[in-house]
Order: structure tokens, then C-alpha cells, then sequence
């Protein structure tokens, strides 16, 4: 039976994969730096082992697994000088396929290069590597903005007018299962979206439907997102972070629409309304 290893498995995508992976019977490896609550999370039904980038004695896990997904965590500048010592080990001592978890436009971001350093670094090896580009996460309403829609009825994410086409984490790991698993994909960029675009003051009227509750996008400027930040006790490498990726939907940067989710997965996405139903019912 093939096996396979997925890194960020506590995360929003990683649970993902897992759980579509075991459905299709395969063998897991949930590799966090918590197992034990991943192993709460798959029911023992992966097996749940200690992983950590920034730990080089416990990377020769892969060994003897067919695949790897490599999800780095978010807010994280230094995301390439993390990942890559990972790469160096697998480039070196392992022959299975290889998933990497990028970003949609994030090659445009110039001061925040992380994604495309690491896209370049895998590209550079003789590894048997695909890339998934996903957008924002639909689940990111319910992950991050939770207590902003429900507690104060704002949206307060400083994306502009800008539209951009969310996709469903249930996607996007759908998607990875197949680049891990089907032998004929090899050397492939997707970028993953869903089928509509959507701006923020489209979002809140879906919330407001959904919820039963007058939910306004506030569309703050970037000084205003940074002081609400500031003032709410966040750090500031938050807002530094944030405001060039929500940048790239307010210029436009990440506007169009791809049918990867289908080609890959033959199904059509999930859409922005059936996820946040789901998520705020
Ligand atoms: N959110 C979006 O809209 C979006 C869109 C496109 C791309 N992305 C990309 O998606 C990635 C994040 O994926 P996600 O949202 O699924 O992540 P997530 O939910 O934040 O989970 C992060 C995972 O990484 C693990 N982790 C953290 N530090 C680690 C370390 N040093 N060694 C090993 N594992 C570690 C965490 O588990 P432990 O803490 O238990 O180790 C957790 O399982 C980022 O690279 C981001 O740029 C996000």
C-alpha cells in the first residue's frame, strides 16, 4: 500500500490531505510537532510522528514513504531559510514524489519571496516535484475573522474593491492528493481557485444572509488596519505581512479564475457560499 508524508498535518490543508488520503486507503504519516493532538485528530488512523523544519534529526522520517507534502507555516518571513534545509535532506536521500504548497501571485511579491524561492529551489533538484498555488482559503472567514464577523459584524481585511476567486481548503487538498498520488503528473505548476470572484463587500452580504445579521466590510486603508492591529496588541510583523498579500487582491494582482480543481480532481469547486454556510451554520 502506498504511503505518504504529510507535513502541517494539525493545519487547515494538511487535515485535509490526511483525511482524503486515508479515504482512499493509503497509508499516513501526520508529521507535526505535536502529534499527540494528531493523533486526537485522525483517530489513530494516521500514524502521528514528531516533525519539526528546524530539527534536521527528523527529517529521515520520509524515508521508506511515497510521497511528501511540504506545507510551510504561515506568518513566517523566513519561510525559505526554514524549509530549506528540509529540501537540501530530501534532495539528497529520497526518490518518491513531492507536493509543495505555494501561493497564488505570491511570485509578484517581491519583498516577501519566499514562496518563489522555495518554488526555484525545487525546481533546481532532480526531486519528482509539483507545485500548488492556492488563493486565500474560503476557510480563512472561519479561521482568522471569526470573531470579527461575529462579535463586532466587520469584515476588517485591508483587500480594497479588489475581487479574488477563494477556494475551499477541501479543493485544494483534493487536488494535492492527486499530484501526490497519480505517477503521470510531474514538473507541474496549478494554480488553484474556485469559480467566481468574489470582493469583500460580496463576502459580507453572503455573511449577512447566511448569519441573519447586518455584517459591513469596513475596507480599511492600510494605516487604519495597522493602528486596529497595533491597538488590539497584535506585533506589528502582522500587518507588514498581511498588507502586501491582501495587496495582491486589491490591485487586481489575483483576479482571474484557472479550472485546475477540475482537471485535476474531475469535480467543479466547491463555492464561497456552500463553505461559509457550512462554516458559520
Ligand atoms: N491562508 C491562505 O489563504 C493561504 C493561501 C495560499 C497559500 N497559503 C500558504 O499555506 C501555508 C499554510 O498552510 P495552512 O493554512 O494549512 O497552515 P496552518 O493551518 O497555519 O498550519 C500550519 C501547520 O504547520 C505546522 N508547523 C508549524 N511550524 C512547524 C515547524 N517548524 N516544523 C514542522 N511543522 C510546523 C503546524 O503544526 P505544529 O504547530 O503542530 O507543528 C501546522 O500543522 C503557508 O505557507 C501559506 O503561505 C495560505
Amino acid at each position: 500500500m502506498a504511503s505518504y508524508f504529510i507535513t502541517g498535518a494539525t493545519g487547515t490543508i494538511g487535515k485535509e490531505v490526511v483525511t482524503s488520503l486515508l479515504e482512499n486507503n493509503a497509508t499516513v504519516i501526520a508529521a507535526t510537532r505535536n502529534p499527540e493532538k494528531s493523533q486526537d485528530l485522525f483517530n489513530n488512523k494516521a500514524t502521528s510522528v514528531h516533525f519539526d523544519y528546524g530539527n534536521k534529526d527528523t527529517f529521515n522520517q520520509v524515508q521508506g514513504t511515497d510521497g511528501i507534502l511540504i506545507i510551510g507555516p504561515p506568518l513566517n518571513p523566513a519561510l525559505f531559510e526554514l524549509l530549506e534545509p528540509f529540501v537540501g535532506y530530501i534532495q539528497d536521500n529520497y526518490t518518491g514524489r513531492v507536493v509543495y504548497l505555494s501561493g497564488y501571485g505570491m511570485d509578484a511579491l517581491k519583498q516577501m519571496p519566499f514562496h518563489a524561492l522555495m518554488e526555484n529551489k525545487l525546481k533546481s533538484t532532480n526531486l519528482n516535484w509539483n507545485i500548488v498555488r492556492p488563493g486565500f482559503f474560503m476557510q480563512n472567514f472561519g479561521n482568522y475573522e471569526r470573531e470579527n464577523i461575529e462579535q463586532r459584524n466587520v469584515l476588517f481585511s485591508p483587500a480594497g474593491e479588489g475581487k479574488t476567486p477563494f477556494v475551499s481548503a477541501t479543493d485544494i487538498a483534493s487536488a494535492i492528493s492527486v499530484l501526490l498520488t497519480d505517477q503521470n503528473r510531474k514538473h507541474q505548476t496549478h494554480i488553484l481557485t474556485g469559480a467566481k470572484a468574489y470582493s469583500h463587500f460580496d463576502v459580507a452580504e453572503l455573511l449577512t444572509t447566511i448569519l441573519g445579521t447586518p455584517i459591513a466590510y469596513a475596507n480599511p486603508d492600510q494605516h487604519t488596519y495597522r493602528k486596529v492591529l497595533k491597538d488590539s496588541g497584535a506585533p506589528d510583523f502582522i500587518a507588514d505581512y498581511m498588507i502586501p498579500i491582501y495587496g495582491l487582491v486589491k490591485n487586481g494582482t489575483i483576479q482571474n479564475t484557472t479550472n485546475s480543481i477540475k482537471e485535476l480532481t474531475g469535480r467543479d469547486p466547491e463555492t464561497l457560499e456552500e463553505v461559509l454556510k457550512r462554516d458559520f451554520s
